[in-house]
């Protein structure tokens, strides 16, 4: 198997994580499918760069809380290259807050883009993604960390993670893999906004490697699963932390 000709989509890939994956996974010969919500200017920006460095990519709006805009997403992927062979699930939010402080908004919230979100590509991918075909899943560290305030985003987290195990054994015979990614504190917005200095720098130095998981980290980590080497790797939760648990 090789990465030349395997079209990738990355959700959440206008920035941070996402768009690394994007990049890196492009710089190792796929094509890549670059979904974004919001930020058009950058998830354009990124596939300029990526066309600039040889690479083949198409940006792609899509909420992936709403099931028919995932849907309308697949189909123009499939329509422009033909099909999809890996899938990164990659796009998410996180609000922290005591389970006691949780609004409705924060509850749902996290719910749908965290984890109707996944649930509706991987549905999708369980039924049309090629022969040969990989699905990587962002879950994160806080699973096994379960510090306070991250109760619902880490529910969601627990809940990909189960997903992963359950669609890993559904895809029985297709010769598909299903893994998740579970990063530990990554120098991204989602991690960094709000925080003040004096707690970032504490949480770098939680792990023996004493610093951040930066967004290439974590983008080499899911290349590993995307590409040739991690074909043996399935129904498995690989933790890009740094060693923090
Ligand atoms: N950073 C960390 O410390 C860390 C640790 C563990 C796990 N993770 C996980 O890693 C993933 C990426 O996180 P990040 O740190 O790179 O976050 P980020 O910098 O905030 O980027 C999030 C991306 O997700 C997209 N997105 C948000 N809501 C979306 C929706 N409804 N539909 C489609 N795309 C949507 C955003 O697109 P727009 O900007 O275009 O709206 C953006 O491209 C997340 O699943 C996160 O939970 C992160």
């Amino acid at each position: 198997m090789s990465n030349e000709n395997r079209v990738a989509l990355v959700t959440g890939a206008s920035r941070g994580i996402g768009a690394a994956i994007a990049e890196r996974l492009a710089a190792d010969g796929h094509t890549v499918v670059i979904n974004y919500a919001g930020r058009a200017g950058e998830a354009e920006a990124l596939a300029a760069k990526i066309e600039k460095a040889g690479g083949h990519a198409l940006t792609a709006q899509a909420d992936v809380s709403d099931p028919q805009a995932v849907a309308r997403m697949w189909d123009a992927a499939e329509a422009a290259f033909g099909g999809v062979d890996v899938l990164v699930n990659n796009a998410g939010v996180m609000r922290l807050a005591t389970l006691a402080e949780a609004d409705d908004a924060l509850v749902d919230g996290q719910i749908a883009i965290n984890l109707k979100g996944p649930i509706n590509t991987m549905r999708l991918a369980a039924r049309r993604l090629r022969e040969g075909g990989r699905i990587i899943n962002l879950s994160s560290s806080v699973v096994g960390l379960y510090q306070p305030t991250y109760g619902v985003y880490a529910a969601t987290k627990a809940g990909i993670e189960a997903l992963t195990h359950v669609l890993a054994r559904e895809l029985r015979g297709r010769n598909i893999t299903v893994n998740a990614v579970a990063p530990g504190p990554t120098a991204t917005a989602l991690f960094l906004d709000g925080k003040p200095q004096q707690a970032v720098d504490a949480l770098a130095k939680l792990a023996p490697l004493e610093r951040l998981g930066q967004p290439e980290d974590i983008a080499n980590t899911v290349a590993f699963l995307a590409g040739p080497d991690g074909g043996w790797i399935n129904g498995q939760v690989l933790r890009a932390n740094g060693g923090i648990i």
